[in-house]
């Protein structure tokens, strides 16, 4: 599939087939493609709880205001972010670099967040949701769909024992489309959110 079919193609299903069934080698590819994701650093911060018992995802369920999508999605994920990625032997995330380039890289990364709480969790939310915007565009290649969701983070974070140090992105359930959206809400035009230089 073409990237700007993609792009376009890709609408918020709300009303899912609970039939169809997606294979453990589909998830492996997915999250296979997210991990290619851009992200501050390279440090990868988004870590994806796949939400699949039928207990869990009945409490996610209701940790999402009973929205159907998490019953009847085949896959249900909790997209979150390690915040501190940063920390944990960060040498790994640029292992592969020319070794001047991986110690200047280190050196930043452990200078610009250290003490930074507000940069260190606004760059893993960046990241972690440009990781979901991937997986929405690889569901589209492979056949499937998806829809972004909110949720009460306090009862998600306890239903998979969050760590102290991760936060929650957004949850993301992928699948085949039972019912056609809506039309398009009402998009903006380009010259709405296209700023010159300057506001
Ligand atoms: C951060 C975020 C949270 C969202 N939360 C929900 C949600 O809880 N339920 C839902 O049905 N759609 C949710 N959406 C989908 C938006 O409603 C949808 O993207 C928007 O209406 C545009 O429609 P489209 O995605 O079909 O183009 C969310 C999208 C984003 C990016």
């Amino acid at each position: 599939m073409k990237v700007s079919d993609a792009i376009r193609n890709r609408r918020s299903i709300n009303l899912f087939d609970p039939a169809y069934k997606i294979s453990d080698a589909q998830v492996h590819e997915l999250i296979e493609a997210a991990n290619l994701t851009p992200s501050a650093f390279n440090i990868q911060h988004w870590r994806f709880v796949w939400l699949r018992d039928a207990a869990v995802l009945k409490q996610a369920g209701e940790a999402t205001w009973f929205q159907p999508q998490v019953t009847d999605a085949s896959l249900v994920l909790l997209v979150c972010l390690d915040l501190k990625a940063w920390q944990k032997a960060p040498e790994r995330y640029w292992a592969n670099a020319p070794q001047d380039v991986a110690t200047h890289m280190l050196d930043n990364i452990l200078r610009i967040y250290d003490n930074n709480p507000l940069l260190e969790r606004d760059e893993a939310m960046r990241s972690a949701s440009m990781a979901a915007m991937t997986l929405m565009l690889k569901a589209q290649d492979m056949g499937l769909e998806s829809c972004a969701m909110a949720c009460d983070e306090r009862r998600m974070a306890a239903l998979v024992n969050l760590p102290r140090d991760h936060a929650i992105c957004m949850v993301l359930a992928l699948g085949k489309r039972f019912k056609d959206p809506y039309p398009r809400p009402g998009l903006l035009s380009v010259e709405d959110v296209l700023v010159t230089d300057s506001f």
